[in-house]
This record gives structure tokens, sequence and C-alpha cells, in this order.
């Protein structure tokens, strides 16, 4: 994802009606941290994979209203680095839920003109898992209605660590001036450097924290916050989320008067 930040980022559009209201301008990108699963479980005595489970219904609704208003790029955070530390048992049965979704759902992409991707450390994946992304990842290649990235593996501050690590070496090889290292050419160093940064970072379950997510690529996006756990998130709560961002004055560290040329 690159660092480029413009108002043109925010496309107006026509978008149909939801909530009883037509949302005014449509961001080109959304990113998600998927909050809650573990309590929604909770409160239901059920064992925590039925909240990622029914998390799962979530994000098949966000991903298809994304593609409905014309939302051009999703990101959605489905495992960090930090998550390797759960449960044994946790971790393999989120694995087993990726492998079953990218199965089921290939169909769904394919029929809507979505590419997916992956971003983080695959490498760290199991083997299924690592497959099923690259398989859908080459049959939707093509694929230019929408990018639905998911976060793997993903940590922000690895992804800037590598992105050091790289332009280190090409420095150290004599192809990079390390004077010359502009934030520009530092991110296209980060892992989808042609994505656009995301325009609006929604966040469930009434938590507040960025958690080690697109540190780099949120620097001037709107958070907003919802206090619905992931797997109760429906179509009018994330709409909710929409109007909210619509609402926003995004200036970009500029005065009102530079941006709206008053
Ligand atoms: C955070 O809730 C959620 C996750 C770590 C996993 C997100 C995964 C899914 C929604 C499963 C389906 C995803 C795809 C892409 C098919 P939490 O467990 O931290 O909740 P808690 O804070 O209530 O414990």
């Amino acid at each position: 994802m690159g660092s480029e930040v413009t108002e043109s980022s925010v496309a107006s559009a026509e978008a149909p009606k939801a909530a009883g209201a037509a949302l005014a301008a449509v961001p080109r990108h959304v990113a998600i941290i998927m909050d809650g699963n573990g309590r929604w479980a909770k409160r239901r005595f059920l064992p925590r994979i039925e909240g990622h489970r029914n998390g799962a219904k979530s994000v098949r609704m966000v991903v298809e209203e994304c593609r409905r208003l014309g939302i051009r790029y999703l990101t959605l955070f489905a495992f960090s680095t930090e998550n390797w530390r759960r449960p044994q048992d946790e971790v393999g049965g989120l694995m087993s839920l990726f492998v079953q979704h990218l199965e089921s759902e290939l169909g769904l992409l394919l029929k809507n003109g979505i590419r997916l991707r992956a971003m983080g450390d695959t490498s760290r994946l199991p083997a299924s898992v690592r497959e099923m992304l690259a398989r859908n990842e080459e049959r939707t290649k093509d694929m230019t209605g929408m990018d639905l990235i998911l976060a793997v593996s993903y940590g922000g501050r690895d992804e800037l660590v590598q992105a050091a690590r790289k332009l280190a070496e090409a420095a150290r090889a004599g192809e990079v001036d390390p004077a010359a290292i502009s934030g520009e050419s530092f991110a296209r160093h980060l892992y989808l450097p042609d994505v656009p940064d995301p325009d609006l970072m929604i966040r469930t379950s009434d938590e507040t924290r960025i958690s080690n997510f697109l540190l780099w690529q949120l620097a001037y996006a709107e958070i907003v916050v919802s206090p619905v756990l992931w797997p109760d998130f429906s179509r009018d709560e994330f709409h909710r989320c929409l109007n909210v961002f619509a609402g926003r004055n995004r200036r970009f560290g500029l005065t009102q008067e530079q941006v709206h040329g008053a």
C-alpha cells in the first residue's frame, strides 16, 4: 500500500439506499479490525471458534456490500503476528476456517469480479492455507471490480522492518543512496505498494487500539469504532460507520480553507 493521500481518494457516489439514508461519500479503501469474536462466543457459552465461524458470515456480508457500493479496496485483519501466541486449538481452528472459506468463496469472488490478495508473513502459515491462498490469488488475479486483501500473519511493525531491511540491502549493494530515501520510495517496499492507503478504518467491539495494523498506511485514515461484536456486525451497522465517515472533515494536515479552496 502506498502513501499517497489525496482528497480525490473519496469518490462521491450515488450509493444505494440503506438504513434509510443514501451514503454521501464512499471511501475508496476500507480496512477493518474484526474484533469481538471471542466475547460473542463467551456470552453464549460457546467455544471461541464458534465466534470466528459466525464472524465469517460478517466477512461475506462486508465483501458483498463493499462490492455493491463500489468500494474499490477492502482490507480485513484476519490474523495478526501476535495471534500465533493464542492456544493451539484456536490457531488450528482458525487455519481450518480460512481453508474452508477460501475453498467455498472462490465462486463468489469470481462471480463478483473480486481479486483476492494476501498480505503478511505467509511463510508461517500451514501449507494448506498457503496453497489455498495461492490458488485463489492466481484464479482471481485478472478481476478488476474490487481487491479483497486478507491480512494474515500480518504485523505492521514486521512490514516496516522488512521494508527497512530491503532498503538497507539495496543501499549496501550501491543501488540506493540513503540520503535519497523518501516516504514515497520507502512505501514502495511495503507489502502491497500499489494499493492506496485506507480512507476509513473500522474496528468493532468498542476497542480503540490500532493493534499493529497497517501502521504506515493508516496515517491519515479516519477511524470509526463500532460497539458491535464482529459476528453481529450487520449491513445497517456497516452503513452507519460509512455515514460517520461521510460526515468527517478530512484535512490531511491542511487548513479547512486550503482543503475547500475557500
Ligand atoms: C478477533 O476477535 C478476530 C480474529 C483474531 C480472527 C478473525 C477471523 C474471522 C472473522 C474468521 C473468518 C475470516 C475469514 C477471512 C474467512 P477476538 O477473537 O480477538 O475476539 P475477543 O477480543 O472478543 O476475544
